[in-house]
């Protein structure tokens, strides 16, 4: 059976906006695997966060992939932009790619590792014809917008039939991700149903006793489930 290494990704979305650069930093010093930098447009999502010259800024401060999540109408617009500005893996959402097939080539051709990512109401069917192409699948477990929301439980039972998928598509290297309530207690559930790509805003950069101690509590509570790190 394949492990899939536990991936702690904090999301930058919880951060304190004025100073981007110490909190990714602050990351990257407290072990975190990747960066998530969410791209928001107002109209995809009911917010608006931050773009390119964000990434491009943090890709300056940091040697951590910068795992650009596009919610965004037609992302297929600034996929060239984005790997440009510094994007490692560059996420579309499959409700709003219209050649989905064509964009998720594009980002590979690129060179930077290509996420899709499903709303919780999104069925896991949905990846079905796509996943022999995919570096990644991500699974909403919040409805996309904002920070600080409750895990939707329902979501887990699709965690478990994506990664089922995957493992029958020979697939067993692509991680699942998810992202939204992301905490130590939701952590081994969400790993127990086949995610290994966790991204966490406020469980991290909410967490009282810091960054560091929120990361390892995270990969604590995720490593836990898979035996990884066992002597
Ligand atoms: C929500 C974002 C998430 C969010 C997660 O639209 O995509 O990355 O920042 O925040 P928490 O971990 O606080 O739910």
């Amino acid at each position: 059976m394949t492990t899939r290494p536990v991936h702690i990704v904090p999301s930058i979305l919880s951060a304190d906006f004025a100073n981007l650069g110490a909190a990714v930093r602050a990351a990257e010093a407290a072990g975190a695997d990747a960066v998530q930098v969410d791209v928001m447009d107002g109209h995809f999502v009911p917010n608006i966060t931050v773009g390119l010259p964000v990434v491009a800024a943090l890709r300056r401060v940091t040697r951590l992939p910068l795992d650009v999540h596009l919610m965004i109408e037609a992302p297929e617009r600034y996929v060239d932009a984005f790997v440009e500005a510094g994007a490692d893996v560059l996420t579309v959402h499959v409700e709003a790619c219209r050649h989905l097939h064509r964009t998720v080539q594009r980002i590979r051709e690129l060179g930077a590792r290509a996420g899709v990512a499903l709303n919780p109401a999104t069925p896991a069917v949905m990846v079905q014809e796509i996943m022999h192409d995919v570096d990644l699948v991500l699974v909403m477990t919040v409805n996309p917008g904002f920070g600080g929301q409750a895990f939707i439980e329902s979501v887990v039972p699709k965690i478990e039939q994506i990664r089922r998928m995957l493992d029958r598509a020979g697939r067993e290297d692509v991680p699942i991700e998810v992202d939204g309530g992301i905490s130590r207690t939701t952590a081994p559930r969400v790993v127990a149903a086949g995610a290994s790509w966790l991204v966490a805003g406020s469980a991290v950069y909410g967490h009282p006793e810091g960054v560091e101690q929120a990361i390892r509590e995270l990969r604590e509570a995720a490593v836990g489930q898979t035996g990884e790190g066992d002597q």
